[in-house]
């Protein structure tokens, strides 16, 4: 059993994001069949949008003083995304004009990107670049020229290395105040132009694919319960991590009220990394053990931010292992969000395997909840956030779906799995979900954390083999233009021309 369920959480760790096919049958689209989805089908201040991260799309790694993220070096010593780098990816940081303009013909409204914390401020705190600063405000004024708004997350993985070699990045307390002080940087250098403010990206993600099975970096975990890592403590040290997480987001929150929001009037949050969950079985204990799914992947980041602590099966399980809240502290995270992000790929059946008795501290985080998980929609994850969390503001940050690299332009496995996510989206808007936007994932085909540039989620195809890195619209490109420009067409019956120029061949 030890080893089923090591696999498993492994399996949804590393792989889950590439999406399988037969979740597709899990999201039904909504109005009956032949009624087309339109964007004016939600309501007028619902945002569509797109998105990538800095270390995925801008390249230009070494270039105008900015040094190396913790991903550079792990993927420098090929320990990621089965050797390669991220160091010209899309190039993203010369191309970006260009991007706009393709964004703009799309129809986007709004774009999710990431600021490299070690271009804007090299050394991780101290310092900031003028040239990284310079890059941020001409990337943020061209969006906002072409009448998109800017969606910006702090955090997407790539901590500066200068931390992680200082202090061990999140692994330390330190990490609140380096962090607050480069979210102050960001928060009066853009905050007059940036109305929409994400802390940290999935920071259970980052907690257990960097500490629990050490597949992304810092590369840490207990051999028993990862992969092939020299240090570790797969037991402790996720809940270490997700700790300093609460806290940084809940500081730099703080931050963003007292001194900037009552001025710049923007909204601060957190993202995390969301499946719905549903019990195999209608036992009493499989039923159980899906609301402790959710406890842990949600609930560990969701409900201190709601109710001001971990979810109370998460504390009872893992016994003294989490680092507890202050009274101070509980009062001072409670709260300190004005919405969530999301990133919803999946739906999971859960069972119970909860027989294991080994102490908490022989129990990493895969044992310590105990659910076996199943491959098998988004209405259900949204649900469960409007029951459980009191229907707090919901974006949803990252949806999408993945093919290979290079696989036909005609992608329309991704068509039917947008369609049915926005399907079932509208579904839960209309049950009275507060979700307020939706993005894809991604944009382009981008640098995968997973598996590099073997697989691809983008609404644009990237070729990486052409000097030119020569972006071209997928027909998943021109669904969700058609979508969101109102069309009457069935789209998925126009065919898709191989054109080098991808503004002509979007029109
Ligand atoms: C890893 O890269 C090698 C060489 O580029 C390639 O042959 C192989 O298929 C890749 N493996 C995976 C799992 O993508
Ligand atoms: C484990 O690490 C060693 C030493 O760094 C390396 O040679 C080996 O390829 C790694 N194995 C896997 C499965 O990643
Ligand atoms: C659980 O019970 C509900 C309501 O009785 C039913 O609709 C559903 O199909 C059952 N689920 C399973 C997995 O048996
Ligand atoms: C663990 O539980 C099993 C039954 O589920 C029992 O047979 C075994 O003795 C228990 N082990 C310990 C160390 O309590
Ligand atoms: C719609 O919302 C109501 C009230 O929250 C809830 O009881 C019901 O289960 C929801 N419908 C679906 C299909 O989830
Ligand atoms: C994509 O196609 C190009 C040209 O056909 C090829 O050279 C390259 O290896 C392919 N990339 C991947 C990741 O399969
Ligand atoms: C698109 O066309 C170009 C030039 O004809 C060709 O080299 C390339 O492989 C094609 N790309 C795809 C993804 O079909």
């Amino acid at each position: 059993m030890r080893a089923r369920v090591l696999c498993e959480v492994l399996l949804l760790l590393a792989l889950l994001v590439l999406l399988p096919v037969t979740s597709i049958a899990s999201v039904r689209s909504p109005g009956g069949a032949g009624t087309e989805l339109i964007r004016d089908d939600f309501p007028l201040d619902f945002i569509f949008g797109s998105g990538t991260s800095a270390y995925q799309v801008e390249g230009a790694a070494a270039e105008d003083g900015r040094t190396p993220s913790v991903w550079d070096t792990g993927a420098h010593a090929g320990k990621v995304a089965n050797g390669s780098t991220a160091d010209i990816t899309c190039d993203g940081y010369h191309k970006y004009k260009d991007d706009i303009k393709l964004m703009k013909e799309l129809g986007l409204k709004g774009y999710r990107f990431s600021i490299s914390w070690s271009r804007l401020i090299p050394k991780g705190r101290g310092d900031v670049n003028p040239k990284g600063l310079q890059f941020y405000n001409d990337f943020i004024n061209e969006l906002i020229g072409n009448g998109i708004q800017p969606h910006v997350t702090l955090f997407h993985y790539d901590l500066p290395q200068a931390l992680e070699d200082e202090y061990q990045g999140w692994l330390s307390p330190k990490i609140v105040d380096d962090f607050t002080a480069y979210a102050d940087v960001c928060f009066k250098e853009f905050g007059d132009r940036v109305s929409y403010w994400t802390t940290l990206n999935e920071p259970n993600f980052l907690a257990l694919a960097g500490y629990d099975t050490g597949i992304f970096p810092p590369f840490r975990c207990s051999s028993r319960f990862g992969r092939n890592c020299s240090i570790g403590d797969s037991t402790l040290e996720p809940y270490i991590v997700g700790y300093h997480c609460i806290l940084a987001h809940a500081e730099v929150a703080t931050l963003y009220r007292r001194k900037y929001q009552v001025i710049q009037k923007g909204f601060i949050g957190l993202n995390v990394f969301v499946y719905h969950f549903t019990s195999l079985t209608n036992s009493t204990r499989d039923v159980a053990a899906a609301q402790r799914a959710y406890d842990f992947y949600t609930g560990w980041f969701v409900n201190p931010l709601v109710n001001g602590d971990y979810p109370s099966t998460m504390k009872e399980r893992t016994g003294n292992k989490m680092p507890s809240f202050s009274v101070y502290q509980s009062e001072y995270i409670k709260g300190s969000f004005d919405f969530l992000g999301v990133n919803h790929y999946a739906t999971v059946w859960v069972s119970d395997v909860s027989s294991d008795n080994s102490s908490t501290y022989e129990r990493d985080f895969g044992f310590d909840m105990s659910v076996k998980l199943t491959v098998f929609g988004m209405q259900g994850m949204l649900e469960h956030f409007k029951n459980v969390y009191g229907n707090p503001p919901i974006y949803i940050h990252e949806n999408g779906y993945s093919t290979p690299q290079n696989s036909s332009l005609e992608d329309t496995p991704r068509v039917e799995y947008l369609k049915m996510n926005i399907g079932s989206l509208l579904d839960a808007v209309r049950n009275g979900s507060n979700a307020r936007g939706y993005f894809t994932w991604s944009f382009l085909d981008v640098f995968e954390l997973n598996d590099g540039y073997q697989s691809s989620f983008g609404l644009y195809h990237v070729d990486f083999e052409d000097k030119e890195l020569t972006r071209r619209p997928k027909l998943s490109a021109r669904w969700y233009s058609h979508f969101l420009k109102g069309g009457h067409n069935n789209i998925v019956s126009v065919s898709v021309s191989n054109n080098s120029n991808p503004s002509e061949a979007l029109a």
